[in-house]
């Protein structure tokens, strides 16, 4: 009976370390697939998640019974982006704060109600500058082992934290990088953002006037204190871009006003969290209203992108994409940022940066008439 017995438990014990390696994961919560995959390498790569169905992409109560605020943990991990920093307290993310491409997706559409081929564009991007392609894991604030196995360098891994990537100068709720802690919310600095709605929005709410001075304000700052401010793509196309974001996808989709109260604001910036009650967007928003805003933002006070070499001494630097070319700016990073990370990837390598490339391509390629480039020798 004892001998039966232990090999009953033997048999278990078996199963048990089996299983993570050889079994299917279906059924596996989205924590232990990430540790799977952070355990055993080369991961393989779910396509991006469709748009929301017709009929399932309207209003929304966001904070349901499913998605309740926590207090993210000691080892929880959160970043620069004050809206996956939230969907990760409200668990839409892991809250762990490391996430395949295809869940950060998943969860911006969902919660947000961010266009599928808009969501996609961010994704991937910034995936492809800081997340694992051998693993499929990103964090979305600093460096971690939880990403698993890092590729070679020069490649980053460094997370959304990771500064002159997706990350950097010039932003409204933290210090450029020279000053300290780029990823870390400022109160000092985003009381600057309240003053500004004060000042310049109607009603004292962050609207379209009120972000186009603010922005103008930030660049003009950093241009007067920052001795290493560097401000060309892709960091121009994200600064202008989360510069019109919240008054977009912070106001509550029953309003949908574009007109971001001063509470609203404090409660995703400062404390994470979606204010109570909050529903999202009432249809799927993306590239086509909110280029016209950035555009709006730009044409109010055009800039030129450039680098400071010292303090109040900006070296234009009109031979890099502008924030008018999109395009440019996609072909940029493709050709230059990736593989400046990436020069030679092994084959298993390369057929990951490949298939993610192609998902941005294909994010790009609805609104935009870009011609798709290829760094690498293609797979397909
Ligand atoms: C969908 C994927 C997204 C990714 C990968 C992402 C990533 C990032 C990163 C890396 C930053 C830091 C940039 C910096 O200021 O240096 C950032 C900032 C920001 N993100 Fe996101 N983000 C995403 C979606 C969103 C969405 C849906 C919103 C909606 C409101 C949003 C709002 C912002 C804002 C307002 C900032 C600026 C923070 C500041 O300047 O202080 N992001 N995001």
């Amino acid at each position: 009976m004892l001998k039966f017995s232990a090999i009953i438990l033997l048999a278990f014990v078996h199963l048990a370390v089996a299983l993570p390696a050889y079994e299917s994961l279906a059924g596996l919560s989205d924590r232990e697939i990430n540790e799977f995959i952070a355990r055993n390498g080369i991961a393989t790569i779910p396509d991006p998640p469709a748009p929301l169905a017709a009929g399932q992409d309207g209003l929304k109560l966001s904070v349901d019974p499913a998605h309740p605020f926590i207090t993210p943990g000691p080892d929880d991990i959160r970043g620069p982006c004050p809206a996956l920093n939230t969907l990760a307290n409200h668990g839409y993310l892991p809250r762990t704060g490391v996430a395949r491409p295809d869940q950060i997706v998943t969860a911006v559409m969902e919660a947000l109600n961010l266009g599928n081929d808009f969501a996609k564009f961010l994704v991937y991007q910034a995936f492809l500058m800081n997340g694992n392609p051998l693993t499929n894991l990103m964090s979305i604030g600093t460096k971690t082992s939880l990403t698993g196995q890092d590729p070679p360098t020069p490649a980053l891994v460094g997370g959304l934290s990771q500064h002159g990537t997706f990350e950097g100068d010039t932003s409204m709720s933290r210090v450029d990088a020279f000053f300290g802690d780029p990823a870390a919310f400022n109160q000092t600095r985003f009381n600057n953002f309240l003053a500004f709605s004060t000042q310049y929005g109607f009603n004292g709410t962050y609207d379209i006037n009120a972000t186009a001075e603010y922005r103008h304000h930030l660049l003009q700052d950093s241009i007067q204190t920052n001795p290493e401010l560097d401000f060309t793509a892709p960091r121009i196309l994200s600064a202008y871009s989360e510069a019109v974001f919240p008054l977009v996808y912070f106001v509550d989709g029953r309003l949908n006003n574009r007109q971001l109260t001063q509470a609203a604001a404090s409660s995703f910036f400062a404390n994470q969290r979606f204010p109570a009650d909050f529903y999202r967007q009432p249809a799927p928003v993306t590239f086509d209203i909110i280029e016209p805003m950035v555009g709006t933002i730009f044409n109010k006070y055009p800039f030129t992108p450039g680098m400071n070499y010292g303090t109040n001494n900006y070296v234009l630097m009109p031979d890099t994409p502008a924030l008018t070319d999109f395009c440019g700016i996609y072909t940029d990073i493709v050709l230059r940022v990736i593989p400046a990370q990436y020069p030679s990837p092994s084959s298993e390598l390369r057929q990951a940066l490949n298939t993610n490339l192609g998902f941005l391509f294909d994010a790009v390629k609805v609104h935009h008439a870009c011609t798709q480039v290829f760094p690498y020798e293609r797979d397909d």
